[in-house]
Parts: C-alpha cells; sequence; structure tokens
C-alpha cells in the first residue's frame, strides 16, 4: 500500500523547517521595483493605502501612521497612496513624514475631486510638501473629463506624475475614454484576485498607452481574508508566498502590467508583512491560474 502525504505533512513529520512558509521580508535582501512607464524611475511594488484608516488626527492615529510609514521605510517601500477626502489622513501623514525627516524617501501620491487650484493647494499644506510625486484625478466619472490643468501643474512642476483613479466599475468606461485621449502616467484602479475584471481591458489600455497601474482594493477591502478564513496556504503556495497576503499580493504583481499595490493598513506588522510581496518568485502564468481556481473554489 502507497502512503501519500503532502509536502507539509512529510515537513512536520521529518522536522524540516526548510518547508515553513518563508518569511520574504526578513530573509531574502533583493526586493522587486518597477519602472515608471515612459521613465527609467523604478518604484517599489508594494505601497501603502490610507483610506479610512488616519481620518482622525489623534494621538493615537499619528502613533499608528507613524510605526506603519516606519514599516514601510525599513522594509524598502516608498509609495504612500492619500486622498484630499481621507478625512484627515493627509495632515497624519503630513506631519509624520516630516517630523520623521522622511520626505525624500517617499514617493507621494494623493488625489483631488476636481482640477481646482484651492484643492490643490490645502493638499500640498496639509502634506507638508511643496512637490507631489503623483497627482491624481479621483473617480473619473465623465469620458470627456479634460487633464489640461493636472497637465498644467505638471509643466509648472508642482507633480511629477499624474493620474486618474476609480474604483467604481460603472466608470470603467470613462476611465477608459480618459486613459486612452488624455494618456496620463498612471492608471489606479480596483484589481483583486476575485475581483479581475480590470484583465479585461483597462490592463491593455494601460499597457498601450504606456500608464503605470496602481491597483487599489488588493485585498478587496479585507474580503479575500474572510474568504480564507480558518485555513492553511495551500503547499504549492509556499514557494512563492509566506503568508495570505503576500499570495494575494503576488498574484497582482504577477502581471507584469501593474507597477504597483497599494493595500492599506494601520498595523506595522502588516505593512511588513504585505512588503514581503517584492521578496521572492513571483508566480508564473500556471501558478496564477491555479491562484484563481483556488479562489473561486471557495
Ligand atoms: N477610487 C479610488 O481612488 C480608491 C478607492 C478605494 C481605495 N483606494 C486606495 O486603495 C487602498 C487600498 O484599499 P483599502 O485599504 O480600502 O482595502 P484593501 O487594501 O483591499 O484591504 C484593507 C484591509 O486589509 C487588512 N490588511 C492589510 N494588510 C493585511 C495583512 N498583511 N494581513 C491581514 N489583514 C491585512 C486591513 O486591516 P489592518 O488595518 O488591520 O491591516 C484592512 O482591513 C486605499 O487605502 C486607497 O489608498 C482608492
Amino acid at each position: 500500500m502507497t502512503i501519500r502525504i503532502t509536502r507539509r505533512e512529510f515537513a512536520i513529520l521529518t522536522g524540516a523547517a526548510a518547508l515553513a512558509p518563508p518569511a520574504f521580508a526578513q530573509t531574502t535582501p533583493a526586493f522587486v521595483t518597477r519602472a515608471i512607464p515612459g521613465s527609467d524611475e523604478p518604484l517599489p511594488t508594494v505601497g501603502l493605502g490610507t483610506a479610512q484608516i488616519f481620518d482622525t488626527a489623534d494621538d493615537a492615529t499619528r502613533q499608528k501612521a507613524a510605526a506603519v510609514l516606519q514599516a514601510l521605510i525599513a522594509n524598502g517601500g516608498r509609495l504612500i497612496d492619500t486622498a484630499s477626502v481621507y478625512g484627515d489622513a493627509e495632515i497624519v501623514l503630513g506631519d509624520a513624514i516630516a517630523s520623521a525627516g522622511l520626505r525624500d524617501k517617499v514617493f507621494i501620491a494623493t488625489k483631488l475631486e476636481m482640477p481646482d487650484a484651492a484643492e490643490l493647494k490645502r493638499s500640498l499644506a496639509r502634506l507638508k510638501t511643496d512637490k507631489l510625486d503623483l497627482l491624481q484625478f479621483h473617480n473619473v466619472h465623465d469620458p470627456q473629463q479634460s487633464l489640461a490643468q493636472f497637465k498644467e501643474w505638471k509643466a509648472q512642476g508642482v507633480c511629477r506624475y499624474i493620474g486618474i483613479t476609480s474604483t467604481r466599475h460603472v466608470q470603467y468606461p470613462a476611465i477608459e475614454a480618459v486613459l486612452e485621449r488624455e494618456q496620463p502616467d498612471f492608471v489606479q484602479i480596483d484589481y483583486s484576485l476575485d475581483d479581475r475584471e480590470a484583465e479585461e481591458r483597462m490592463l491593455p489600455l494601460a499597457a498601450d498607452v504606456k500608464a503605470g497601474v496602481l491597483t487599489a482594493l488588493p485585498f478587496g477591502r479585507g474580503r479575500l481574508f474572510h474568504a480564507v478564513h480558518g485555513k492553511e496556504l495551500p503547499d504549492w503556495a509556499r514557494e512563492f508566498a509566506g503568508s495570505w497576503a503576500q499570495f494575494f499580493l503576488k498574484y497582482l504583481l504577477g502581471d507584469p502590467r501593474v507597477t504597483a499595490v497599494i493595500p492599506g493598513t494601520a498595523d506595522p506588522a502588516h505593512m511588513t508583512d504585505n512588503l514581503g510581496a517584492m521578496r521572492g518568485p513571483l508566480p508564473d502564468p500556471d501558478q496564477r491560474a491555479q491562484m484563481v481556481q483556488f479562489i473561486m473554489s471557495l
């Protein structure tokens, strides 16, 4: 009689520690950056999303933000995504970045609701900077939306890159039209292992117009963690992921058209875990197909 055991059971039986989940954040020195399309500037592929978590500029929030920021920098990250409408987030981040002297070490992306000079001035003041790395038009819903004012600000040196965003699929036709016509440097859309609509038209179009892609909601606002609650990482995934977070993020980074993922977290340990997705191998196309099958089977 043949007894079949999994690699994990074999590891437990033999005490083979090498088959424990790899802690990429701690053990693998090199990490993945991707060039921003149209430039040769490398951007670390895992950033920080800040919606809803830093809404109130109280002491507890400020401490959390400072700790998450330190974890971001200590583990090779740079990109912070925020918005003028994320409560006090710009204030909390601006103060934390300035008081730690980190302005040169971070890539600040914020979003405006309108091409409005007063709103821009307020964001710059709150973020305590005179130049943004990326200025995005938040939730574009008009296919005729002009980016002329954003381009003018870029020409004036107020920002280095411009972008458009939306996570509402009903707005995707507008995003696609503006992306094609205005050709911003970046597009930010929702993309996660269980929400892959972006693969149909958005990612090919972004590649065509050479726009960088930032993926909002990479965990589906935490939905993916609920889906795998109480489950172990499958053995086949341990070759490239040391945690569920890295599994979910590496699915996205396995597509070379994705420039960076921006998971939201107020927890420095989660920030470190997420940044581990920049290290070690990425899943190949067959493994990505297996990941989709796995998540759809839950
Ligand atoms: N229209 C737009 O432009 C738009 C819309 C929505 C979002 N966004 C951007 O996209 C970013 C990401 O979206 P999101 O923050 O709403 O959702 P998300 O990144 O999909 O999920 C965040 C959730 O995952 C949890 N989490 C993070 N890392 C984890 C880890 N390693 N292990 C376990 N749990 C973890 C967080 O909890 P903890 O805090 O406990 O870690 C939080 O509950 C936003 O912050 C924002 O910057 C843009």
